[in-house]
């Protein structure tokens, strides 16, 4: 598969998917959306790939928003889609991919950015980097998803006053927040994705999916999370991993996913 605003690579059962326009901060624009949607879609299909690291290219930023030169001058209705489809396209397909995806931010995650990295099933940071929801100071609010998003993660007070205040935190203060999970130097920073990602390939597969799906399902509107975890506790019994991890168990030996 050929982008020219990311690039996507394969190793040892992680894929790496990079945002490759330094000189526009990584800014979200139409096309790098489109290649977004195709690479994601594409990851899940590729039974070799069973985490995704999402990382910026360059030193400065992870992504600093969506492009602001594309939508300045949209009309309400053109707003509307743009963050109807780039939710749908980009956002949403990253949140319910069926294996995890780890964003390592290295630098500016702001607006689009950091809506990008949260949709991401947990997230590492360096020391480099900042974090923000700058909109209101541009005159719109997040349409990526960050106001349902970072309420979730960092509680409804918090997601209000870096909304209102479009103020920029520091990887201390996300980790503090619970915002990201890991601080590391900017060196560590893939390697740090790498070893939480081989840990997760320990594991069976199946059912890691199936925790993904069912911890989305705690904040979805109108459905009931205990019972996706109810269906899909009882989905993993009739798995070969299911029976391939209970019996290295009962083995005394390590399973093979
Ligand atoms: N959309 C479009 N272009 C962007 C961008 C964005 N969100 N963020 C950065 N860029 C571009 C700049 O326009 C500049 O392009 P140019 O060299 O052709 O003029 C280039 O990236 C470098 O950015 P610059 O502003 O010169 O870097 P800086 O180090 O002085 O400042 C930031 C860095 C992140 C503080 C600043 O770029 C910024 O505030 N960006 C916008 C952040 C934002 O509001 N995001 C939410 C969008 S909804």
């Amino acid at each position: 598969m050929n982008f020219d605003n990311i690039t996507l690579e394969k190793a040892n059962g992680i894929g790496y998917v990079t945002i490759n326009r330094p000189k526009k901060l990584n800014a979200l624009n139409k096309a790098t959306i489109e290649e977004l949607h195709a690479a994601f879609l594409a990851l899940e299909e590729d039974n070799e790939v069973r985490v995704v690291i999402l990382t910026g290219s360059g030193e400065k930023a992870f992504v600093a928003g969506a492009d602001i030169s594309e939508f300045a001058h949209f009309s309400p209705d053109q707003g509307g889609k743009l963050a109807r489809k780039g939710q749908e396209m980009v956002f949403d397909l990253i949140e319910n991919l069926s294996k995890p995806v780890i964003a390592a931010i290295n630098g500016y995650a702001l607006g689009g950015g950091l809506e990008l990295a949260m949709s991401c099933h947990f997230r590492i940071a360096s020391t480099e980097a900042k974090m923000g929801l700058p909109e209101v100071s541009l005159g719109v609010i997040p349409g990526y998803g960050g106001t349902q998003r970072l309420p979730l993660l960092i509680g409804k007070g918090r997601a209000l006053e870096l909304i209102t205040t479009a103020a920029m935190i520091s990887a201390d203060d996300a980790k503090a927040y619970g915002l990201v999970n890991h601080v590391t130097t900017p060196e560590e920073l893939i390697p740090l994705a790498e070893k939480i990602a081989a840990k997760v390939m320990r594991n069976s597969p199946n059912a890691v999916a199936a925790a993904i799906r069912a911890v989305n399902d705690a904040s979805k509107t109108g459905v009931n999370g205990f019972d996706t975890e109810i269906k899909e506790f009882g989905n993993c019994f009739g798995t070969d991993e299911f029976i391939e991890g209970t019996t290295a168990f009962l083995e005394k030996r390590k399973p093979n996913f």
